[in-house]
């Protein structure tokens, strides 16, 4: 086979769907409703407990929620293109499998990659904002606070907070890998119960916030922009910039495919509940900002738990406590889907061959995965024991559009390529919408083109630094692909 016929040498949709449909490894016994709450409850996490008031705080004032339905927008167009994949492939590996399907073995392993890291951190970020809100419960439970230096990681900004690694973090998502390790996957059910459970807390915090909201508190509703050393806050750049960091809280649909195997009726049900999850979370989210802000100054908004601070501030306590016990049992089943979303990424990764085989053997007794979990249990450790929240999440994000751009891209290119494929859900006006959605995520990363002082530039963005990370972490993956993955790929055996 010649160089280049290996880097699109491609696994065909026609066999993709035979296994599928033969494949018996799992029982089907997931419906829409609950297929709708695994996706609500890999959406609804940080993004919106921490983030929002953050943002606020740091970028976008009471106009956070612009920010999050520009986020919105760019990923409901995602959203669509993932319903139509997932209707047409309904096996696990995710944005991974299509690719392998639409564009060949480079970008399947392009976007395997950068899937897999970006699960990784995603499970690091969760892991401080969950601890956030630990500590919050346990100060208000117990008038107790964790020694600092184990109240939080390092932060260079701030040298003198005598911060240096965050314990509970790091302590989550070892006690999440140890947990994914024995037993393949906590059922459906408790998830159900713990989304519930979470959908009930962010409820209680729109239906009482919307009591004490003061409608000043939203004026301006967009500050105005203050430049100091060459950064800048506020005005519609704020909003923009914003709306790249909380891009972070309108993703997870994607690790629904996981539970394509389990499906009923995957065709059927799949492409619904990545739309209707995405639907009840953005409603849920524009709710909070909207209250958040209103309750309190945005300014109030800048700690690690904003929306506990929001209500203690107007002496709350009743509901802080409740709202935080949410948060925290809510928040633990983001960091589960993605640990198993990454977990499985890395395991298809090494059953193809494009990663070394040893990885993909399962453990003889409890039948999971365990060699990826564990390695990928103390990385994230790491990361979340020693970095702070918001470059992590912007690393994150950017990962998360550029796999957004290459999925809207082959979605579209399948559609011209195999028109007639069955297809359990068709996007509407796909011309419009996949291209919508690489811009989106593209402007997303990059920033906006705007016109202000008679010429054009960008305006929002990630930091250029976020940027620089993500090349030389994609660089790394194609080292990784040129010396290993092109040679032992299976593909390279059983054509
Ligand atoms: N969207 C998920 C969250 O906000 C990742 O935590």
């Amino acid at each position: 086979m010649g160089f280049i016929a290996k880097l699109v040498r491609h696994k065909s949709i026609e066999h993709l769907q035979a296994e599928a449909g033969q494949r018996g490894d799992f029982r089907r016994v997931l419906g829409l409703w609950q297929l709708t709450a695994i996706g609500v409850g890999a959406i609804v996490g940080v993004g919106i407990f921490v983030l929002a008031g953050q943002q606020a705080a740091a970028n976008a004032g009471p106009a956070v929620v612009l920010s999050f339905l520009i986020a919105g927008l760019g990923s409901a167009c995602a959203a669509l293109a993932y319903a139509e994949f997932s209707g047409l492939i309904p096996v696990t590996g995710s944005a991974y499998t299509y690719s392998y399907a639409v564009l060949g073995e480079l970008f399947a392993w392009i976007i395997g990659w950068d899937l897999l890291i970006e699960y990784a951190l995603i499970v690091g970020v969760v892991a401080i904002g969950w601890s956030g809100y630990v500590q919050a419960l346990i100060e208000q439970l117990f008038g107790a606070h964790l020694p600092v230096w184990a109240q939080g990681a390092y932060d260079p900004k701030n040298p003198d907070s005598g911060k240096v690694f965050n314990v509970i973090a790091a302590g989550i998502t070892l006690l999440i890998a140890w947990m994914l390790t024995v037993k393949t996957e906590w059922g459906a059910r408790a998830n159900t119960v713990i989304v519930a459970i979470k959908v009930i807390g962010v409820a209680l915090v729109i239906g009482v916030g919307a009591f004490y909201v003061n409608t000043a508190n939203w004026h301006p509703f967009i500050p105005a922009a203050i430049t100091s050393e060459g950064l800048t806050q506020y005005g519609w750049g704020g909003v923009l910039a914003a709306s790249s960091i909380v891009f972070f809280a309108v993703f997870g649909y994607d690790t629904l495919t996981t539970a394509a195997e389990e499906s009923t009726n995957p065709q059927r049900d799949l492409p619904r509940a990545v739309l209707l999850s995405l639907a009840v979370s953005m409603a849920l989210y524009v709710m909070v900002s909207l209250v958040l802000t209103g309750m309190v100054p945005y300014q109030q908004l800048a700690g690690p738990a904003p929306v506990d601070a929001a209500f203690k501030a107007l002496g709350l306590h009743w509901v802080r406590g409740i709202i935080s016990v949410a948060a925290v049992a809510g928040i633990t089943s983001v960091m589960f889907a993605f640990m198993l979303g990454a977990a499985r990424i890395w395991f298809a990764l090494a059953r193809d061959g494009l990663l070394p085989k040893w990885f993909a053997r399962v453990h003889p007794k409890y039948g999971t995965p365990a060699r990826p979990t564990i390695i990928l249990g103390v990385f994230t450790a790491l990361v979340a024991g020693s970095l702070p929240i918001g470059e992590v999440a912007e690393l994150v994000n950017i990962g998360t559009l550029a796999a957004f751009i290459i999925i809207c891209g082959s979605v579209l290119l399948l559609r011209v390529r195999k028109p007639d494929l069955p297809r359990g859900f068709r996007t509407p006006a796909l011309w419009l919408v996949a291209p919508a959605g690489m811009l989106f995520s593209l402007f997303l990363i990059i920033g906006w083109p705007w016109f202000s002082d008679g010429r054009f530039h960008l305006l929002g963005g990630l930091p250029w630094i976020t940027i620089e990370r993500f090349i030389i972490w994609m660089a790394l993956g194609l080292v990784i692909y040129f010396g290993f993955g092109i040679r032992h790929s299976r593909l390279e055996r059983e054509p």
